[in-house]
């Protein structure tokens, strides 16, 4: 068995500046050999609607399923919205817990955040690991990537450019990559 890994990073900020998607790309950069991060877009989704589900999922739906399930892990980068996760990264795991088979049941996956504040999306990663109970998910702990002070860290392009910072993501995906190879089926 290979031990190339792939990662699906969602990030669950839209917005273009967003330091997140920019921790994702960082994660990606800082990516150890034989370790792939692609990008899930779930900007596109719409708002969970049980009558949609009984009629067919949505094509984007879809398209985020075959994502997931041909991933060996999914990385979460998250924001924080008033103390917890963002509506849309919600929406996108509503989707896909009701999917047939649920791709997220048993699949190794690691949370990052970024935040303006002191505390880097504390809360958030919390709420997101208790949603992870009932998906099933299978969360790394540690090590914990919470950024505070995102301006602080990031350049004016999105570039992550705090060393320790740098240095602590890359041993997050190179953690996240040995996580996933355990849980490989
Ligand atoms: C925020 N922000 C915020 N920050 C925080 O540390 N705790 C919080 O509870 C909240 N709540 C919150 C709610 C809403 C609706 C918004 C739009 C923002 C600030 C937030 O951390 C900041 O805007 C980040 O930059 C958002 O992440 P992205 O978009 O940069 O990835």
């Amino acid at each position: 068995m290979s031990d190339s890994v792939r990662i699906l990073g969602i990030s669950g900020s839209l917005r273009k500046g967003s330091f997140n998607t920019a921790a994702l790309h960082a994660a990606q950069e800082l990516a150890p050999h034989g370790v792939t991060i692609e990008f899930a877009e779930i900007g596109d989704l719409p708002l969970y609607n049980d009558d949609d589900r009984l009629q067919a999922f949505p094509e984007a739906v879809r398209r985020l399923e075959k994502q997931i399930r041909a991933a060996d892990a999914v990385l979460f980068a998250t924001p924080e919205y008033n103390y917890s996760i963002s509506g849309v990264l919600k929406n996108a795991l509503d989707w896909v817990s009701r999917l047939d088979q649920q791709p997220l049941a048993g699949k190794a996956a690691g949370i990052i955040g970024a935040s303006g504040g002191i505390l880097g999306t504390a809360r958030a990663q919390y709420h997101l690991r208790q949603i992870g109970v009932f998906l099933d998910l299978r969360f790394m702990n540690r090590p914990e990537v919470m950024i505070g002070a995102a301006q602080d860290r990031f350049d004016s392009n999105g570039k992550l450019t705090d060393a320790k910072t740098r240095e602590l993501l890359a041993k997050f995906v190179a953690a996240l990559r040995d996580w996933a190879l355990a849980h490989r089926r």
